[in-house]
């Protein structure tokens, strides 16, 4: 029999019937995240064509020069935000402090949002896979009130769910809870989001690697050896194929689904790495660990246990494959 795919809606309404204590307020806010993501999913498609691609003239809190599409995106995704009623306040890599939604409704939901509207911004001219992420907490302050520093400030081991966007050779959203990752793929015809990868599990090891190897000799000694373990010398050495497309969400993404392992170590001016504690590694860490995977910042510390001291924090990563995260790590402590 052909059995008909569930939408996302479908399945988060499935989902509140197994957990009869669910509010739907988390159901509710993945649904305006995810159209806010197909707004973005149009503009991405036909930004040749659009006049979208190129420069925004500005540069952002992170001194990155921002691209149109980083804009356009950011911007659809906080008015997505504050019209929905379940999030009371969002940060995001492209504004400087965060937003309070201070609405009656908004004042009263217990969620807030952290994202990075666009990732991989450096491949929007050349049509290569982009991404949005996005981290999901339940507020420290209390309902009624404005939303605070702190609420935005927890350790990734405290978000309720995290996902991301990938704009590829086709759209999907992916995102974790504490119970399971979960991925659905855009069905352009209707214009919905559909179960297509359900339950996803990170294979425990394989045969990729993913680190920008222009860097190597800038690296310390230790990631340097890390690297080493998945280079061949000799003939009868196992070879691994060494991927790096410069956008985190399509990495993570071909991790998820082939396993392996991608790096963003400290080197040079980034002397804490790269990529962003709350708005790309927590994300992603949580998405890892719930699909069997693992992501640490070092040799000693398990990434999501790390409490962010400030919003547009960086931190160095490791993540994907259990074991070849644990070989990474006896490496590098
Ligand atoms: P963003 O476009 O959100 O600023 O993030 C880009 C990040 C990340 O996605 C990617 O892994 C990394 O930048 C690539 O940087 P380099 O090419 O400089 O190594
Ligand atoms: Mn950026
Ligand atoms: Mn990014
Ligand atoms: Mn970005």
């Amino acid at each position: 029999m052909n059995q008909r795919v569930m939408t996302l809606d479908e399945f988060t309404i499935q989902e509140l019937r197994n957990y009869p204590g669910a509010t739907g307020q988390l159901s509710g806010l993945l649904r305006d995240i995810g159209l806010a993501a197909k707004r973005v999913n149009v503009e991405v498609n036909k930004a040749g064509i659009a006049d979208i691609l190129g420069e925004a003239g500005k540069t952002n809190v992170q001194g990155e020069s921002v691209k149109k599409l980083d804009e356009f995106a950011n911007d659809q995704l906080i008015n997505s935000l504050r019209t929905s009623i379940y999030c009371c306040g969002v940060a995001s890599e492209e504004n400087e402090d965060f937003i309070s939604f201070d609405d009656d409704l908004s004042r009263n939901s217990k969620y807030v949002v952290l994202m990075d509207p666009l990732d991989g911004s450096g491949n929007i001219d050349v049509n290569v896979s982009i991404g949005t992420i996005f981290s999901v907490y339940r507020r420290l302050s209390p309902n009624g009130q404005s939303c605070t520093l702190e609420d935005f400030l927890q350790p990734g081991i405290m978000q309720i769910a995290a996902g991301y966007i990938i704009y590829g050779s086709s759209t999907m959203l992916v995102y974790a809870t504490r119970r399971s990752v979960q991925g659905f793929t855009l069905d352009p015809s209707i214009g919905e989001f559909c179960l297509s990868h359900p339950n996803m599990r990170v294979p425990e090891e394989s045969d990729i690697f993913s680190v920008n190897m222009g860097y190597y000799y800038l690296y310390e000694q230790n990631i340097q050896r890390a690297i080493d373990l998945f280079m061949a010398r000799n003939a009868g050495d196992k070879v691994y194929r060494h991927r790096f497309v410069g956008c985190m969400v399509s990495e993570i993404h071909r991790t998820l689904v082939q396993g392996g392992v991608f790096m963003y170590p400290a080197f040079g001016k980034y002397t804490n790495g790269r990529l962003r504690l709350c708005y790309e590694c927590n994300p992603m860490s949580f998405l890892m660990e719930k699909a069997g995977g693992a992501a640490i910042a070092d040799g000693s510390r398990r990434l999501l246990d790390i409490k962010p001291d400030e919003l547009h924090q960086r931190i160095p990563i490791f993540i994907g494959s259990k074991k070849m995260v644990e070989a990474i790590q006896r490496e590098i402590s």
